[in-house]
């Protein structure tokens, strides 16, 4: 049986790949270690929780001694570090809890897988989950391969591309075996309401202005989550070592435009009059470095894997509403306590 450690799975795409591993192969023990930030929610995973193939360990990979004796007392064979600071704009406010984690966490993990694999790799593999948001911004055409150079503009963006360097060199330095995948923004179920589409889903709901930052232009490569969780899954398995995947959408969305796809498909389910959503929309102040657009090239992970989104944006956005009609306790959870005060400092020109 092979021990496999899922890193952040408590999150919101943590927690779609956990379920997919732990359904999916019998044969794995999984370990989810998470923190249990404010972005780690056990609700996301109570359908798993008592599989026998499953275990949960609550722990901080920035802790150093934490993590090596973890790697001593479990011997994992493959580690997926999905566990990050993952939003820019709390980023902007506090860039150290980024290095922390996204950094300084990462090379505890590398450091310890070496040091329980030693020199022999075989069966083993380091699986780095990463962004696109490492390579900067793109202007109004091109698109992101996986030798595009790296130009991060976010403290957000410049700890994951970091990380992502940390991995690389330990497959240079050491033949550490690590695949690693690039991937443009995910939507779906479980998304914590501080990212644009949850956070608009839930403010419609109550009718909350909807902040859209700047002139509302910029422009996101969408993909919904369990898609995601596919690629992941397929590139743990099938993916070459030391090579870098970019996973992707193929779908190119303005914030304003989606917005008011949102708005649209909120006032069919919410049985609203048709635009009384979009009245709800507020231009707000811009976002300090604004990337303008990020947009992926995902063909070699399509031609190298198989692998292709398996939903369009319209059926993906639709499960996504219902999952959050659906879900309205698991929204008051997440939003009661902390949020109220993340939301007022965040969003003070649209208090209401
Ligand atoms: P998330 O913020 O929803 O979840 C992160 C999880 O990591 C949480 O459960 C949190 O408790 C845990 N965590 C945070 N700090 C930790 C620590 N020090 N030790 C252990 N656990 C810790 O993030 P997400 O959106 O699910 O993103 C997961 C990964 O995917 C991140 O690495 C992110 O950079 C990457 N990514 C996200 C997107 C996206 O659109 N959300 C796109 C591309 C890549
Ligand atoms: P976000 O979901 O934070 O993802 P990222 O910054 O990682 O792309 O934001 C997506 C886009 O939506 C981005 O261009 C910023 C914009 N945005 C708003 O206009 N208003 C908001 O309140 C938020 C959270 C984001």
């Amino acid at each position: 049986m092979k021990k496999i450690l899922i890193t952040g799975g408590a999150g919101f795409i943590g927690s779609h790949v956990v379920r997919l591993f732990v359904t999916k192969y019998s044969n794995y023990q999984i370990y989810n270690l998470d923190a249990l930030t404010y972005a780690g929610n056990l609700e996301n995973l109570v359908d798993i929780e008592n599989a026998s193939n499953y275990t949960f360990i609550k722990g901080d990979i920035s802790d150093e001694q934490f993590i090596s004796s973890l790697f001593q007392k479990h011997q994992f064979d493959g580690v997926i570090n999905l566990a990050a600071e993952s939003h820019v704009d709390r980023s902007i406010e506090d860039p150290m809890a980024f290095v922390k984690t996204n950094v300084i966490g990462t090379v505890n993990l590398l450091n310890a897988s070496r040091a329980i694999w030693g020199d022999n790799y075989e069966g083993k593999r380091f699986y780095h989950i990463s962004t696109d948001e490492v390579y900067g911004s793109l202007g109004a055409e091109g698109l992101f391969t996986e030798t595009t150079a790296y130009d991060p503009n976010s403290p957000y963006s410049a700890s994951k591309a970091s990380s992502d360097h940390f991995v690389r060199a330990y497959g240079e330095t050491y033949g550490l075996p690590y695949v690693l995948t690039n991937c443009s923004n995910n939507y779906g179920p479980n998304h914590f309401p501080e990212k644009l589409i949850p956070l608009f889903i839930n403010n419609i709901i109550n009718h909350k202005p909807l902040p859209v930052y700047g002139d509302g232009n910029y422009t996101r490569d969408w993909l919904f989550v369990v898609d995601h969780a596919r690629a992941i899954d397929m590139v743990f398995h099938q993916g070459v070592n030391h090579e870098t995947y970019n996973i992707g959408g193929f779908n190119e969305w303005k914030n304003i435009d989606l917005v008011r796809l949102l708005c649209g498909i909120m006032d069919v389910k919410l049985e609203r009059e048709a635009g009384e959503s979009e009245k709800l929309i507020t231009y707000v102040k811009d976002r300090p470095g604004h990337d303008l657009r990020y947009a992926i090239d995902a063909s070699k992970i399509k031609e190298k894997l198989g692998w292709e989104p398996s939903v369009t944006f319209e059926q993906g956005l639709e499960l996504t509403v219902n999952w959050y009609l659906n879900n309205t306790d698991w929204l008051k959870n997440v939003t009661s306590g902390a949020y109220a005060s993340y939301y007022d400092k965040q969003y003070k020109e649209v208090r209401s």
